[in-house]
């Protein structure tokens, strides 16, 4: 289910779908807002992801949805998920209108290009991304956390941090030291400023996609995004620049690899607009992502005591006091588990994009007819009540792998899956965990007093009201 999808959506069913809570802590997104009344009423309404669908969307597996451009099959079931990703990934291209949507903010970036393109830009970047070049990546990490220290360090015992920021800040720096070896303030700077008001995409509704305001909002939206990245351009223009004349170094990071593609083929493997786009599409889908996951993951923590108490003494045994390093992923197995379950609570990426059928098909048994629309959300999926038991409940060791054992591995899609899985899926994955292992080491974080969480699905899901929390050392 994708923000464009999404827009498409009749008016709310009255009866508007809801997570069965099974008395759970009332974390927002879980209650159901026709048993409360008021305030708490209207904040559980203001918390429905995906608020307008039907309850049948935790409760059955495959069906079609009514919208106001015609039919959409909701597919959670895994085996069919699979079928649209994997095993006739072919007939289920993403929509027009999300390759549009992702094309203006992204030009030619990965996220949002098709077929050949899509294909040959995969390939020429995929190697950055493998298990050993991510390792490779694992010091770069480890002094972005001790450099990180300092922030927190300066801040008193029970002042209050704007977790997103700092959070946006560490993941961004990451992204820039691993990628592309860069870790100047200015290009880092003006990533951030080009973030700070998020995607233009909350205005996203009925109008873009009726056939006359649709390609004029569209327009006006690539002028916007023009504009907001404009800044920037100088800046990537004079790092790809830099590397041109210096091919080999300092690293075989992403750079390198997109660079060295233009000067052996010239434009036939990637012209310079291509990299400049794929250099914004990384800065920006690499950081924002893992940024959310772990804001996610520091709000469960401090309304899950005995989890936070489990991860602290994971972290005592296995680092007694040092910066967590590369070598020490395969032992922080219980601090992956609450990064893993904290995602399947808080999916980043609630939505993946819209697919649509090149050709009738048929998904466990629904028919589908050639051009209609198929949604796969990672939000219905992490919740449905056939495929995982309590979904509103906080629970890390569901991961422990005697645990996993009966699952589909199509039932979990933080980062999507089949040919279009997320390339940086195991780069996130390690950031996190030595992110969190480094610094909940150090300090405990509580919710700021007056701060109230809410939920934003806006491509990524964020924290409405921002996350201010007070920090603890430990
Ligand atoms: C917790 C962190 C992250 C999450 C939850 C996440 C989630 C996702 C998801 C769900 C998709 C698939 C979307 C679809 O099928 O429509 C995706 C694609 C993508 N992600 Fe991530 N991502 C994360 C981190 C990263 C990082 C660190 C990078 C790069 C350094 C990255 C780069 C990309 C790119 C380029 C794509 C498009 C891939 C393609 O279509 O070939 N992501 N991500």
């Amino acid at each position: 289910m994708s923000v464009t999808t999404l827009a498409t959506m009749t008016a709310p069913s009255p009866a508007a779908a809801t997570i069965p809570a099974f008395g759970a802590p009332a974390l927002p997104g879980f209650a159901d807002p026709r048993k409360l009344r008021g305030e708490a009423a209207r904040k559980a309404r203001q918390n429905q992801v995906f608020g307008n669908l039907t309850p049948r969307a935790y409760e059955d597996l495959v069906f079609r949805l009514r919208t106001i451009t015609g039919s959409v099959v909701l597919v959670s079931d895994p085996a069919g998920v699979k079928r649209v990703l994997v095993d006739n990934v072919a007939n289920y291209p993403k929509s027009e209108m999300e390759q549009r949507f992702f094309r203006a903010l992204f030009g030619d970036g990965l996220v949002g290009t098709e077929g050949d393109l899509w294909r040959r830009h995969r390939r020429i970047m995929a190697p950055a991304f493998d298990p050993r070049s991510v390792a490779s990546y694992g010091p770069a990490i480890t002094r972005a956390c001790d450099a990180f220290y300092g922030r927190w360090d300066a801040v008193p015992e029970g002042g209050v941090v704007d977790l997103p920021s700092d959070m946006s800040g560490l993941t961004l720096r990451i992204i820039a030291g691993t990628m592309f070896s860069v870790d100047t303030d200015d290009v880092i700077g003006l990533v951030a400023d080009s973030m700070k008001d998020g995607f233009d995409i909350s205005q996203f509704n009925i109008l873009d996609i009726l056939p006359i305001t649709g390609p004029i909002r569209m327009r006006r939206r690539e002028r916007r995004m023009a504009e907001q990245f404009r800044p920037l351009d100088a800046a990537i223009r004079r790092m790809i620049e830099a590397r041109e004349k210096d091919p080999q170094g300092p690293a075989a990071d992403l750079l390198g690899r997109l660079v060295t593609a233009h000067l052996d083929s010239g434009d036939a493997a990637m012209t310079e607009r291509e990299i400049r786009d794929q250099v914004i599409t990384i800065f920006i889908a690499g950081h924002e992502t893992t940024a959310q996951a772990l804001n996610w993951t520091w709000y469960l923590l401090s309304q899950h005591p005995e989890a936070e108490a489990r991860l602290h003494a994971e972290l005592a045994e296995v680092l007694g006091g040092r910066t967590p390093t590369q070598d020490d992923l395969s032992k922080l197995a219980y601090t992956r588990r609450v990064i893993e379950e904290s995602m399947r609570v808080y999916p980043t990426a609630p939505g993946i994009s819209a697919r649509v059928a090149k050709a009738d098909d048929e998904i466990c048994g629904l028919k589908v007819r050639k051009g209609e629309h198929i949604a796969i959300a990672p939000w219905i999926l992490h919740h449905h009540a056939k495929l995982w038991d309590q979904p509103a409940r906080f629970d890390p060791d569901r991961f422990l792998p005697e645990r996993s054992a009966g699952r589909h591995r199509f039932a979990y899609l933080p980062f999507g899956g089949g040919p279009r899985v997320c390339i940086g899926q195991v780069l996130a994955m390690n950031e996190a965990v030595l992110i969190l292992a480094s610094l909940a080491q150090r300090y405990t974080l509580r919710l700021a007093p007056d701060q109230e969480v809410a939920l934003q699905a806006n491509v990524t899901l964020r924290p409405k009201y921002g996350l201010r929390m007070t920090l603890h050392r430990r």
